[in-house]
């Protein structure tokens, strides 16, 4: 991976090495990884700072001084790539690198594989040979998919994308939780009211059909528990008394048992709701390598519980259900089978575990859940270890908080929550607006489709800009300007650098332009560089943290610097063919890099908008 601090560290820790053979006592080479090499918050301060604190000890000197030697013996040490200067400020050794040289090589480095169509800038390859399994999006086929999971589906597949960057074989899964009391509510729903209604006869797509019957159960329940407790019933009380929730876990059991007509009922509601939400995946870019269904796995949990409690890890209670203890853990006791035999929640996580792991022995796999799943995730890694699967140290809970939108901008047809098919139609009709109050109709290929891949932009970008644990707030029209720190804002730089390519003779030479590249000494095109040569920590720091909003701010950086470049320098009509051609080259670098960081933020690129 290109870096242009690691010949520095090579000469500082030389350098070092040969301070500390003038002073009197025991040697030992310095290794160049132990130089730490900082960014100064200020350019004009150089472009690398190196700190000497950690070398007083050793070399039994105060910091001040120490810079000042190892500045002085820099001088005589000529290391292969270190072009530049040293000078001793304070405690701190600053570098400035040779501007002429260092342009023409990171240039260099951002075009290698561009003649292949190869993009190889970027790639820290710092998890070459690891298999990771990502787990996201993971719905319920009991309601269609909502905002909570745009968030969930953006950030496991940039997460997917960012880690493969990094040389990981990545696997995607999906967990579609198509079995428990929450899909019989549903079915209850619908076998009672429905009249063999389909989503074809109401023109309804699938997946919001079946959820239509989720709010009808919900409906029902509410009637009929306020009736009890009209009678002095506490709410609990009442719901443990319902005919509703009581022919709901009848339908339970029998699915269980394997009842065909239960069974057939089951099948039709999940193929509307799974074709639905599938449509919904297609259209935001997100896909996964393979589907896992509780309704294949819960059996296989089940057995594994069964297996803990004939080991006694697990107990079984009066009432019949089966338990375990965490108290020990401060995590409580927590039901792993209920009384009558069914299994909930948890049981099939250990099925679709164990069974991930047999299928594909992974070295890491990242469940991409809400917040209100910790507790549940920590008992199941917990229970993981205890049943002996030494795995279990391998899984991590990616929890990421709650998505709300600003009171009173968009309601869902159940008022409650925001329903995620609704919310891009209505982003991209706010875009489309946009195309046509710009006058941008005739220009664009086709301004449907651009006003959509706008409006994924807008929101892809929003979700992944805040840390994944933090809550946050979707503001749809902050999301969607054209200005700041925005998707379409990322997007429109890429129109407009491709538009500006374009407009060049010859846009197929511009990587070949490189005698005009050590011209590129200005500070505007010098603060762009860096930002292009920052690119590959930038992606290896959001694997590392699991955090697309290391890219997020990465891409707002480097928009910034193009801007003040744009701004500031003069591209087609510089004042030589040579730099002209140089500045279309850096801009023709800006795109390579920014399309690349976009993909990996799940934002669509755009060559006209
Ligand atoms: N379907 C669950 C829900 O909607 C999330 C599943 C998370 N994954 C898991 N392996 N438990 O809450």
């Amino acid at each position: 991976m290109y870096d242009y601090r690691e010949p520095w560290k090579k000469k500082i820790a030389a350098a070092l090495s040969a301070l500390d053979r003038e002073t009197p006592g025991p040697t030992a080479p310095f290794q160049p990884w132990i130089i730490s090499a900082e960014t100064p918050p200020d350019p004009e301060m150089g472009d690398i700072g190196i700190p000497m604190f950690s070398f007083a000890k050793i070399l039994r000197k105060a910091p001040p001084q120490i810079a000042k030697d190892a500045a002085r013996l820099c001088a005589g040490l000529d290391v292969e790539g270190a072009h530049g200067t040293v000078e001793a400020v304070g405690p701190y050794l600053n570098i400035r690198l040779t501007r002429s040289v260092a342009a023409k090589e990171i240039l260099e480095e951002v075009f290698k594989g561009h003649e292949k169509g190869e993009f190889a800038f970027g790639r820290p390859q710092t998890l070459e040979n690891k298999k990771v399994m990502v787990e996201f999006s993971s719905p319920n086929t009991n309601k269609p998919l909502h905002l909570g999971h745009l968030r969930n589906d953006v950030l496991g597949e940039s997460i997917s994308r960012i880690l493969a960057a990094c040389g990981a074989e990545v696997r995607k899964v999906c967990i579609i939780n198509d079995r428990g009391i929450h899909i019989c509510k549903s079915m209850l729903a619908y076998s009672e009211h429905a009249q063999n209604k389909t989503p074809e006869s109401e023109g309804v797509k699938s997946d919001h059909f079946v959820g239509e019957w989720y709010v009808c159960f919900n409906n029902e329940l509410k009637k009929e528990t306020e009736e009890l407790q009209r009678s002095g019933l506490s709410k609990e009380e009442a719901e443990g008394r319902s005919s509703l929730m009581a022919r709901a876990q009848e339908l339970l059991r029998k699915w269980e048992a394997g009842d065909p007509e239960t069974v057939s009922l089951w099948k039709q509601m999940n193929s509307w709701a799974i074709n639905g939400m599938k449509e919904t995946y297609s259209r935001t870019g997100i896909s996964f390598d393979q589907y896992d269904f509780e309704s294949d796995t819960w059996r296989l949990g089940k057995d594994e519980v069964l297996k803990g409690l004939e080991r006694g890890i697990f107990y079984r209670q009066d009432d019949g259900a089966v338990a375990v203890d965490l108290s020990a853990e401060k995590l409580d006791k927590k039901i792993l089978l209920r009384s009558d035999g069914t299994s909930i929640y948890i049981t099939q996580d250990f099925g679709t575990a164990i069974n991930r792991h047999e299928r594909w022995p992974f070295d890491r796999l990242i469940y991409v859940v809400g917040s209100e799943q910790q507790y549940h995730f920590k008992v199941l890694f917990t229970l993981l270890d205890k049943l002996g699967f030494a795995w279990a140290k391998d899984l991590h809970h990616l929890s990421y908080g709650m998505v709300n939108l600003p009171e009173g901008k968009m309601k869902s047809r159940e008022g409650t929550v925001v329903d995620a098919d609704d919310l891009i139609d209505s982003l991209r009709d706010m875009a489309m607006e946009e195309i046509r109050e710009k006058e941008r109709e005739q220009e664009v290929d086709s301004p449907m489709e651009t006003a959509e891949k706008i409006a994924l932009g807008a929101l892809h970008y929003y979700l992944l800009q805040v840390s994944p644990a933090k809550d946050m707030l979707f503001d749809p029209k902050e999301s969607l300007s054209f200005t700041g720190n925005t998707g379409p804002y990322l997007q429109y730089m890429g129109a407009r650098i491709c538009s500006m390519l374009r407009k060049s003779d010859k846009p197929d030479a511009v990587p070949d332009a490189t005698a005009g590249f050590p011209l590129l000494v200005s500070d505007p095109e010098w603060e762009l560089l860096k930002a292009l040569a920052a690119y590959p920590d930038a992606v290896s720091a959001a694997a590392a943290g699991l955090d697309p909003s290391t890219l997020t701010a990465y891409l707002y950086d480097l928009s910034k610097a193009f801007s003040r470049f744009y701004h500031d320098c003069p591209i087609l009509n510089a004042e030589s063919n040579e730099l002209s051609g140089a500045r279309l080259a850096l801009s023709l670098a800006v795109m390579r890099v920014l399309k690349d960081a976009l993909h990996l933020a799940c934002i669509p690129f755009l060559e006209v908008m």
